[in-house]
């Protein structure tokens, strides 16, 4: 922990590309929000993994424009140094108004940056949500509002025309305007090749080690996600099993 005070930007995560890794966390309200503040992480996401880990949803398909602006007073409420970027949930950035005018309903709730899911399908989104002033942080790969359609989670980018067709979205992305894109399970060496290859960092999720940063889902990094935990984290057990044994240490605390 350090006492820097300089409240990060858009422009200061996109300047960290080649500087230092680009570390981000998953917050869902205002005491986890404060927390990971605490520990300087440049870059906080009120991600739509709020659906699972938060609301009990199986995924992220039912998660709602109402759900995501509670949740994202309750971590602007906490006024971190970090940015705070907030997902746009499925089905609400259907055509360029409909973006524009949820991600203002973000940003009026404390979001400073949005992010949705896909490449050159959402362009033109994209590009009315920049050419209103808002920060938007991209996100390819694995696209986890479509896992229905998708059939489960998978790596993308094994075959050569899905390669080809991130490496485009990737760079109409860039175009449009992203300050970084979140890479999700993308085969490790693509996302080594996009890294180097694009001007704005790359933020991978179970994409190997060569991103310009990372980014988890907090309650993952806890163990504390209650029914799943993917593969590509290390999950420090510890901090389950000591919230585990306070509980227990209080509870028969009682009966002295
Ligand atoms: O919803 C989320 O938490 C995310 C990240 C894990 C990238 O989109």
């Amino acid at each position: 922990m350090t006492e820097s005070t300089g409240k990060i930007t858009a422009k200061t995560i996109g300047g960290m590309k080649g500087q230092a890794p680009v570390a981000a966390l998953t917050v869902y309200d205002y005491a986890m929000a404060k927390l990971v503040d605490r520990c300087d992480v440049p870059l906080m996401l009120v991600g739509d993994s709020l659906g699972m880990v938060v609301l009990g949803f199986p995924d992220t398909t039912e998660v709602t424009m109402e759900d995501m602006l509670h949740h994202t007073r309750a971590a602007a409420r906490a006024e971190p140094k970090a940015l705070l970027a907030v997902d746009l949930p499925a089905g609400s950035y259907e055509t360029p108004d409909s973006a524009v005018a949820n991600a203002r309903r973000l940003v009026d709730a404390g979001a400073e940056a949005v992010k949705a899911e896909g490449g050159l399908v959402i362009d033109e989104q994209v590009r009315a949500i920049v050419g209103a002033g808002i920060p938007f942080l991209g996100h390819l790969g694995m696209l986890p509002q479509q896992v229905k359609r998708e059939g489960g989670y998978r790596i993308k980018g094994r075959q050569a025309d899905e390669a080809t067709a991130l490496r485009d979205d990737a760079n109409a992305l860039v175009d449009a305007g992203a300050f970084a894109i979140v890479l999700e399970l993308v085969e490790p060496a693509l996302a080594t090749e996009l890294t180097a290859a694009l001007p704005v960092p790359t933020i991978g999720i179970g994409s190997g080690h060569d991103c310009d940063g990372q980014i988890l889902v907090t309650t993952d990094l806890w163990a504390t996600s209650p029914d799943y935990i993917p593969k590509h984290v290390q999950p420090n057990e510890a901090v389950r099993g000591e919230m585990e044994r306070a509980i227990m240490d209080w509870k028969e605390g009682m009966s002295n």
